[in-house]
């Protein structure tokens, strides 16, 4: 469950790279993600808030959004960064998001101000889960 220390670096700074671009000009909260795909490809999302406030969308789906228009599926590690004291981890949404591609991502969750790092599972973050398991065993039965 982790990362090898150099190719962690490189995912923390993409996420800190595109955090720049983050538009958050209601929360003033930028965050920053960066995915890193089975193929070694990284892909980055941030933040995009709307005058909408409910059709905001996160900087972590962002980064699947990125990754699966690529056409890649499979993830080993994401990267989140803000400018929290505390790493901040993903809402809710995001967690189900992230679980439809696995269970067993890392998620490295990163403040550059206090230089604080969290690495937890998403499985951790997400415990029984509801997954397609449920849906494939339905549409058997019809
Ligand atoms: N935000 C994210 O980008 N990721 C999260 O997991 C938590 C919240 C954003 C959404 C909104 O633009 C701002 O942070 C404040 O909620």
């Amino acid at each position: 469950m982790s990362l090898a220390k150099s190719l962690e670096k490189k995912l923390i700074e993409a996420a800190e790279a595109v955090q720049k671009k983050a538009y958050a000009p209601y929360s003033g909260f930028q965050v920053g993600a960066a995915l890193l795909g089975k193929s070694g490809q990284i892909y980055t999302g941030c933040n995009v808030e709307n005058s909408s406030y409910g059709a905001t969308i996160c900087a972590e789906r962002g980064a699947v959004v990125q990754a699966v228009a690529a056409g890649e599926r499979e993830f080993t590690a994401l990267a989140i960064v803000t400018a929290s004291p505390e790493p901040c981890p993903p809402c809710g949404i995001c967690r189900q998001f992230l679980r439809e591609f696995g269970s067993d991502l890392l998620l490295i969750m990163v403040s550059p101000p206090t230089k604080k790092i969290c690495r937890v599972l998403l499985t951790d973050y997400l415990p029984a889960a509801f997954s397609c398991e449920f849906l494939k065993e339905a549409m058997e039965e019809e």
